[in-house]
């Protein structure tokens, strides 16, 4: 019996680092297994989300399409497309939610940390211009995830919650129809991966502007990396691996025999700014090769598209058939 992996990135801006590590190099790893099915996609309706500029939904479709792809994506193997392209996920999604309950949603960290904004602003009204979007978006997720019976999820660890919820509502699915529809999904988490921190000290994401970009000339991303925050200790001065974010982004590009050494050399003293360099070349090792594969699918939007389309037609079918069962088993059928 083969696993079936799935991941998907929203499309909200231009993928970065965090983007890279959490979820786009495991999960191209994980389809290149053998008996591995991998269905990777872009995330649009979750990206309507948190944005509302079209042209930047746009953008960021043909940026994260191009980067799954330069970094590796086989086509012929892996089942890729925009969510967008099958409609069954918005059925499934509803379905979803009449069995999921409220208090589950009341739970979730992104809806959680959006009334803890409003809270420490002063706002009386907790849900102040928080949209129904972004309070269901977990069930959404859960359509991707149970479409297409995924059994590991490869993301960064912000998204562990989400894909357990995915995993409590299938359960809750198949206890109440008596059926075992729907597979229930693992998060897979690289444990050499922290959620990367981005330029301002929160979570490095798309929705901060806080991020390094994944493709960029050595010099554009040195003069990212150079705005990493780090305290005011002096070259020769002994430096902890958490005074500054560097150490983990360093850590995720880098072999762990690498990383004991840079954690050695800023103990000894290691200025920040040469740390600066020396993390710049580690990123460059791994992506430089694939920049030009990026900016030419960049400039080819309809080769994208050609692509897209072939994975939803290949996805669809599926989602077709699932989508059937499951409204079969809730009653929604012909009458004979
Ligand atoms: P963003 O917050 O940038 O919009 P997404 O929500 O599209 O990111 O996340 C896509 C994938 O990238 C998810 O698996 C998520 O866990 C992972 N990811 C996002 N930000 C980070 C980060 N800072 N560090 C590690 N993984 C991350
Ligand atoms: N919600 C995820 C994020 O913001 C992206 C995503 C949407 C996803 N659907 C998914 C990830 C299904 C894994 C599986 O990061």
């Amino acid at each position: 019996m083969s696993k079936r992996v799935l991941t998907g990135v929203t499309t909200t801006g231009i993928p970065h680092l965090g983007n890279y590590v959490g979820a786009i190099r495991p999960a191209i790893a994980a389809a290149a297994e053998q008996n591995v099915e991998s269905y990777l996609f872009l995330a649009n309706y979750h990206g309507i989300i948190k944005c509302h500029d079209p042209a930047m939904i746009e953008e960021s479709t043909r940026a994260v399409a191009a980067t799954w792809l330069a970094c590796g994506l086989d086509v012929e193997r892996t089942t890729f497309y925009r969510q967008s392209d099958i409609p069954e996920i918005l059925e499934l999604n509803w379905i979803l939610t009449c069995i999921t309950p409220k208090g589950l949603m009341n739970r979730a960290h992104a809806y959680k940390a959006a009334v803890q904004t409003n809270l420490d602003a002063g706002q009386e009204d907790q849900d102040f211009q928080i949209e129904m979007g972004l309070y269901t978006y977990p069930i959404l997720m859960t359509a991707d995830i149970l479409m297409f019976k995924a059994h590991d999820i490869p993301v960064g660890r912000d998204q562990i919650q989400h894909v357990e919820m995915a995993r409590d509502i299938a359960q809750r699915f198949n206890h109440r129809f008596g059926k075992e529809i729907f597979v229930l999904p693992e998060a897979k988490v690289d444990e050499n991966v922290q959620l990367l921190v981005g330029l301002d000290g929160r979570k490095m994401s798309k929705s901060y502007g806080n991020t390094i970009p994944l493709f960029q000339t050595p010099k554009q991303r040195q003069k990212a990396i150079n705005k990493i925050i780090t305290n005011l200790k002096e070259p020769g001065e002994p430096k902890h691996k958490d005074e500054s974010p560097l150490f983990e982004i360093y850590q995720a590009f880098a072999s762990v025999e690498e990383t004991r050494e840079f954690e050695r050399a800023l103990n000894e003293g290691l200025a920040w700014g040469e740390a600066k360099k020396i993390l710049s070349a580690k990123i460059g090792e791994e992506l430089d090769s694939k920049t030009d594969a990026y900016n030419d699918l960049i400039a080819n939007p309809s080769r994208i598209e050609d692509i897209l389309q072939a994975g939803a037609s290949k996805a669809r079918q599926e989602a077709k058939e699932l989508l059937a069962q499951v409204k079969d088993a809730v009653g929604i059928r012909a009458l004979k």
